[in-house]
């Protein structure tokens, strides 16, 4: 049977590394996409969505983070520094590791839920959490890096996006060509504009690396349809957000670094950027686990939020085939699950320990 390698040795062909390039990878990438029956049947159309918390740290931030640290090592650097909400700092401090390089991590203080933080202190990160928002610690990591010898990982850096896209390319394997539209959450803008990369890569015609023209993959591209949390949507606002909040911490950002080329992803694509408010997002979060099967932190599901919204707005055209990338796994931050829709606890229910009693509490006969 065939070993997924990872999204550098699968891609190689489509990435800035060479034969000789040594590679940092936990063998991320390859990820499901999963059909969602109830979306399906609530569209009239066919809905996939791709479960990035199946990355080794558990969200899509490790197809670029192979790229930023074997890039990392090519340029002889010791140390890695990052701004995260989170996940970044998780994939970062595992990547490090798997790297020998030491990684320090600058997360905005009180707004990291408690799975990311325990990861990247498991891997050993140098953890440090700064008086300011994510958009403050981004501008801090950047300049430290400018000034001292420390290689930046965020999404700033071109390797990240490079790795990322390879999430297209592998929804055109899995597809066979570009859906109609491809749905996902927005915060720092590094993911839709590194999917947009992959399917105008995909659907063009590419010079390998021995020089020979290759045709396109793809015959299309989707529009792509890019969702914020409505208490931190900068790009919908049209302005900078000085103090974004969201119950989804993963995207509390109110000044996204790569806000022009997700501007251009939209344009280009016929897409758009819309918000999905907090109760949508949970909402979405809640059918995701409830009725598909598909747990994932709340960021997560706002692309699926937005699928909602657009269906009741009657704005989702049957007939289409629609990806929405999930992109972090629900064990991050697994609270939210213990919550029902009136904001109760839900709780198990508890039974004595003997057979007759279980099976009524499951109303077996
Ligand atoms: N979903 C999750 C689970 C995230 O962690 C992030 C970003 C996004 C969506 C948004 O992706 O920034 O490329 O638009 N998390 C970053 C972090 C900011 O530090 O982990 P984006």
């Amino acid at each position: 049977a065939h070993q997924w390698r990872g999204v550098i040795r699968e891609y190689a062909d489509r990435l800035p590394v060479t034969e000789q390039t040594e590679v940092v990878t936990l063998g991320e990438g390859g990820t499901p996409l999963v059909p969602a029956q109830h979306l399906s049947a609530l569209t009239g159309c066919d809905v996939r969505i791709k479960v990035e918390g199946m990355n080794p740290t558990g969200s899509f931030k490790d197809r670029g983070m192979t790229m930023a640290m074997t890039a990392a090592k090519a340029a002889g650097a010791q140390a890695v520094v990052c701004a995260s909400t989170g996940n970044t700092s998780a994939s970062a401090a595992a990547y490090a590791k798997q790297a020998g390089l030491t990684c320090a991590v600058l997360v905005p203080e009180g707004k990291i839920s408690l799975g990311k933080l325990s990861q990247a202190l498991a891997h050993g990160a140098t953890l440090l959490q700064v008086d300011g928002n994510f958009d403050n610690c981004l501008e801090v990591a950047r300049k430290l890096a400018e000034a001292y010898p420390v290689f930046l990982v965020n999404s700033v850096n071109p390797a990240r996006i490079e790795g990322q896209k390879t999430g297209s390319f592998e929804v055109v394997d899995a597809l066979g060509d570009a859906p109609d539209l491809h749905l996902l959450p927005v915060g720092n803008a590094g993911n839709i504009t590194a999917y947009w990369r992959g399917y105008v890569e995909y659907s063009t015609p590419w010079e390998n690396q021995a020089g020979e023209t290759v045709a396109p993959v793809a015959t299309r591209r989707p529009r792509m349809w890019g969702f914020q949390a409505a208490g931190a949507a900068p790009i919908v606002l049209g302005h900078p957000v000085t103090e974004p909040d969201t119950i989804a911490t993963a995207i509390r950002i109110g000044n996204p670094a790569s806000w022009e080329q997700a501007e251009a992803a939209r344009d280009e694509s016929g897409g758009l950027i819309d918000s999905v408010t907090d109760e949508q997002i949970l909402e979405a979060h809640r059918w995701l686990s409830a009725k598909e099967g598909i747990f994932v932190e709340p960021a997560s599901a706002a692309g699926v939020a937005g699928l909602l919204k657009k269906h009741a707005a009657g704005e989702v055209e049957p007939g289409q085939t629609i990806v929405i990338t999930v992109t972090g796994h629900g064990l991050k931050d697994p609270d939210w699950a213990l919550k029902s829709a009136d904001g109760s606890a839900i709780e198990p229910t508890r039974v004595p320990f003997d057979v007759v009693s279980v099976a009524d509490a499951l109303g077996l006969q």
